[in-house]
């Protein structure tokens, strides 16, 4: 078997887009176009990847900077499909078979760049059979079925309009006969371009063998180039990745209403209310419910617990039985032990919430280690940042800590003390007794009336 090398082709200009940003970096998923495609190309393990690109390859090359698989090719000045292949053929070693793909078809699947790669015919295209095949290039088949030629849109006239068999893009070859073709190529046509598309007209001529395959599923194939066409294209995935949850035992309250940007595992009988977004790598475990209208990035949420509405997670690990929110916000390792419980307006940081703790309402607690079975006051908050440094702040197990305390940092409060409420604990507290730390309060008798008085 010949080496396998894959060039895509991303330097176009987008221009439909109106982006300063490339193509190839438009998010889809949350994920750049690029990477969706790198991905299933990297499951086919060809010998070589090449990308060709363009406008903003620097800004690309640092987006994929931890990749090194990639070869990267500058195709410096823009002048057609068939252009960008010249610039990438002279990398690719003469005894290899080569798999052409468009930078901007996200969705493509390995198993139909497989069944392209197994074909035996000297050129083969991946087409597909679409209602509206307005846009794109048309395959002119002989009556006999066989494929003479690919004309783009704007060179066609009404009866190959009319055809609704197009390309998507896909193309394979070996690099000898590509060479070969691409020698040949002019830019005899309305953009002026060099198409890759002309190479199947130029492989009939030498009487090469000509397959167009079809791929069965338009999602995959839909190539991105305006923004409607991104918008559109989320939706179906997002309809994908809504169907494949329900698959795995998730309820949704409306499949069409959530977002999954990343990768998010489920157990069973998770149910998740309408709006929420996932984002990075999240786990669910079984019996998890979450609130309408939660953003949970990068997290994990234990067997049992209750997200409710309107929480932010991010970098956060809450074990099993919480309970977290309406209105509440863990940041990167907040961590919530067994049972602990997070209420409305609670913002947590780097700190630790130890098993059946709680801190219901209005309270910041960050770089704290907080025991087991604690009361956090409405209002508390630890005071951690000097405004040069970060310290921390210990709270021991049995801790009761009154309303609105400042617990200015580095500080103890050790297990079983208490706090009175409205307090500003600077030193420590020894384990079961009583802090208070605030202006005693003075009553002045009969103050008023002899204000009145004057
Ligand atoms: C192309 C095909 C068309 C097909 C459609 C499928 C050609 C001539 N046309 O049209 O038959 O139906 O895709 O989606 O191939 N690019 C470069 N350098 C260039 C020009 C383009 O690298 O000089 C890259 C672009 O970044 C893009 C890809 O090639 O990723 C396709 O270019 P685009 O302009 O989007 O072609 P379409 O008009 O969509
Ligand atoms: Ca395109």
């Amino acid at each position: 078997m010949k080496p396998l090398e894959v060039c895509i082709l991303a330097a176009g200009l987008g221009t439909r887009m109106k982006s300063d940003r490339p193509k190839a970096l438009q998010l889809l998923a949350g994920r750049p176009l690029l990477a969706h495609q790198l991905d299933e190309i990297a499951r086919l393990r060809p010998t070589r990847v090449h990308a060709v690109i363009g406008q903003g390859a620097d800004m690309i090359r640092d987006a994929f900077s931890d990749n090194d698989a990639i070869h990267w090719v500058l195709q410096e000045e823009r002048l057609g499909t068939g252009h960008a292949m010249m610039q990438a053929l002279p990398h690719v070693s003469d005894n290899a078979n080569v798999l052409v793909i468009l930078g901007d078809i996200p969705l493509i699947s390995v198993e139909t760049m497989q069944r392209l790669v197994q074909s035996e015919a000297d050129l083969t295209v991946l087409s597909v059979l679409l209602e509206d095949p307005s846009g794109y290039g048309r395959i002119v088949r002989e009556e006999s079925g066989q494929v003479l030629r690919i004309v783009e849109q704007r060179d066609a006239d009404d009866r190959e309009q009319a055809i609704k068999e197009i390309n998507t893009g896909l193309m394979f070859t070996s690099a000898t006969l590509m060479s070969g073709w691409l020698s040949r190529l002019n830019r005899d046509n309305d953009q002026n371009e060099y198409l890759l598309t002309d190479l199947v007209g130029l492989a009939n001529d030498d009487q090469q063998s000509v397959e167009a395959l079809l791929a069965d599923n338009p999602l995959e194939v839909t190539g991105i180039n305006s923004r409607q066409q991104l918008a559109a294209v989320e939706r179906d995935l997002q309809e994908r990745i809504a169907s494949d949850l329900m698959s795995q035992g998730v309820q949704l309250a409306d499949p069409e209403r959530i977002d999954v940007r990343g990768e998010l595992k489920v157990g069973r009988d998770v149910f998740i209310d309408v709006g929420c977004v996932f984002e990075g790598r999240c786990q669910i475990e079984d019996g998890v419910s979450i609130g309408p209208y939660c953003v949970i990035r990068d997290s994990l949420i234990g067997q049992e617990t209750v997200i409710k509405s309107h929480t932010v997670l991010d970098g956060a690990t809450v074990s099993s039985e919480c309970s977290v929110g309406p209105y509440a916000r863990l940041r990167p390792e907040a961590r919530l032990e067994a049972g602990a419980a997070i209420g409305n307006f609670v913002e947590v940081k780097k700190s630790v919430v130890g098993a059946g703790s709680k801190a219901s309402h209005l309270a910041y607690l960050g770089d704290s280690t907080i025991g087991e079975g604690v009361n956090i006051g409405a209002g508390t908050i630890t005071c951690n940042y000097d405004g040069v440094n970060k310290h921390q702040t210990h709270i021991g197990d049995g801790v009761f800590v009154g309303s609105n305390t400042s617990l200015v940092a580095p500080v103890s409060v050790e297990d079983g003390a208490n706090i009175g409420a409205g307090s500003v604990i600077t030193t420590d507290v020894p384990s079961q007794s009583l802090a208070i730390g605030r202006g005693r309060q003075r009553n002045i008798e009969g103050w008023a009336t002899r204000k009145k008085n004057g």
